[in-house]
């Protein structure tokens, strides 16, 4: 056996003293002894599977000087993410064979977790789905207008969602309907103005529309980001084939608690009121919310520091993802097994990995954590090239390790692989 490594491993619900035994970057035996040519003991450390992130915008090709895959994919290994999926809001957008092509050549050259792209669909693409079906995990459909987004127009939100569905792939949709939008459109100075203008009825609205469109559909959908309670409250009667995920930055703030820098907290859709921050936390205890998502959406301080009405929206969020929930789940907020299902079990799933779970022929993609330590967040210890983060100060739980398909990713604040070692997914 190549490796082995010994710990506190958790597997169907419980912790145990254990080995894994790893061969070809997947796990084939889980023993309580086990000895392989190189053996690690973490002593009485968690070994739990690393996250897989379905949302982030590492802005390559097209935006470097806010991100690019290797930054981006070296934020997501410290916060022990093995596996990205990337949006297709880049420049140019990825709607065509050629620009999913290229980006997966670019992405293969940079990463450093394994990672899979989405395609857009627009008004243009939507008779050549299949063909793009063979070059992407899945399809991003933005509903309502956003930060460098290729909207599609709601008379083809029908014809879209049924042909992504004989693509068999995931479809991801943006929940903000642009009819909504428009007629809330005003000039903002504040938080709460951004609120106005993309108020949780656009939301509830998107979400309708999405589910009357999808009714004899089977292949996954999956809402992004849901942010208020009435886009909860018309998600109650959802299709079994479709997912909801939130993001940290809806759980873990409100807009009433966000009294500086407003224009950094700006992002799409927005931070809301504590009413519906509570409702998603609802949500996620009672089986309601499927996936955790970061949404890692960076923009440089120079972008954000403007007025408040031309700053663009979005903010980061993949390294600080898991490890704000560790720290909530210390907290009680939430139990271990629910953050796992959430952050690695069900995007798996959705993403059809053979990843997110501790199981003997899954892909050997696990953190080692030290739940006794606790840090605080500050934006000088993360790698986004963006250089802030909307959690300064937030408590925090950090792996110590990560590894990929048995590869040590991460040990000690190192990064121990090359630009290139992430692989291509989900294709
Ligand atoms: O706030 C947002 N920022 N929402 C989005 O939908 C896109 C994202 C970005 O790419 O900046
Ligand atoms: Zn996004």
């Amino acid at each position: 056996m190549d490796f082995t490594v010994e710990g506190k491993i958790y597997r169907n619900g419980s912790f145990e003293q254990a080995c894994l035994g790893i061969e070809k970057g997947k796990i084939i035996e889980i023993k309580k002894t086990l000895k392989g040519d190189t053996h690690l003991n973490v002593g009485t450390k968690l070994i739990i599977p690393a996250g897989v992130d379905l949302h982030v915008h590492f802005r390559d090709p097209g935006f470097p000087h806010k991100e690019d895959f290797s930054t981006g994919s070296t934020a997501a290994a410290f916060g022990g993410i093995s596996c990205v999926f990337d949006m297709p809001n880049t420049q140019p957008q990825t709607i065509s064979t050629q620009t999913l092509r290229d980006k997966t050549h670019l992405a293969s050259q940079k990463s450093c977790v394994d990672f899979g792209l989405y395609a857009a669909v627009s008004d243009e693409n939507i008779g050549r789905l299949a063909e793009l079906s063979t070059l992407c995990a899945g399809f991003k459909i933005f509903l309502g207008s956003s930060t460098h987004s290729l909207r599609l127009s709601p008379q083809n939100l029908r014809v879209a969602l049924v042909e992504t569905n004989r693509t068999k792939k995931i479809t991801l949709l943006h929940a903000e309907d642009e009819h909504c939008l428009k007629a809330n459109k005003g000039l903002e100075h504040s938080l709460v103005d951004h609120l106005r203008c993309r108020s949780a009825e656009c939301e509830e609205a998107a979400v309708r529309a999405i589910i009357q469109n999808s009714y004899d559909l089977s292949s996954p959908i999956h809402i992004c980001h849901l942010s208020s309670c009435e886009g909860f409250e018309a998600l109650r009667k959802r299709p079994t084939n479709m997912s909801v995920g939130v993001t940290p930055h809806h759980l873990f703030l409100d807009v009433h608690s966000l009294n500086t820098k407003p224009a950094f907290y700006k992002v799409n859709p927005p931070i809301r009121s504590s009413f519906d921050r509570d409702t998603l936390w609802y949500g996620i205890n009672n089986k309601l919310i499927d996936i955790f998502e970061s949404d890692h959406a960076p923009h440089t301080e120079e972008e954000k520091n403007v007025d408040f009405d031309n700053a663009p929206s979005g903010v980061p969020g993949v390294e600080t993802l898991y490890p704000l929930f560790l720290a909530a789940m210390k907290k009680g907020q939430l139990t271990l097994d629910t953050l796992l299902a959430l952050l690695c079990e069900k995007p798996a799933q959705l993403l059809r990995l053979s990843k997110g779970k501790i199981e003997i022929g899954r892909d050997a993609d696990f953190i080692v954590v030290d739940l006794k330590k606790t840090e605080v967040i500050t934006a000088e210890h993360l790698h986004s090239k963006c250089g802030w983060t909307p959690f300064e100060g937030f408590p925090a739980v950090f792996p110590t390790m990560l590894f990929i398909r048995g590869e040590k990713v991460i040990d000690d604040h190192q990064i121990l692989v090359k630009q290139g070692f992430g692989k291509c997914v989900g294709v």
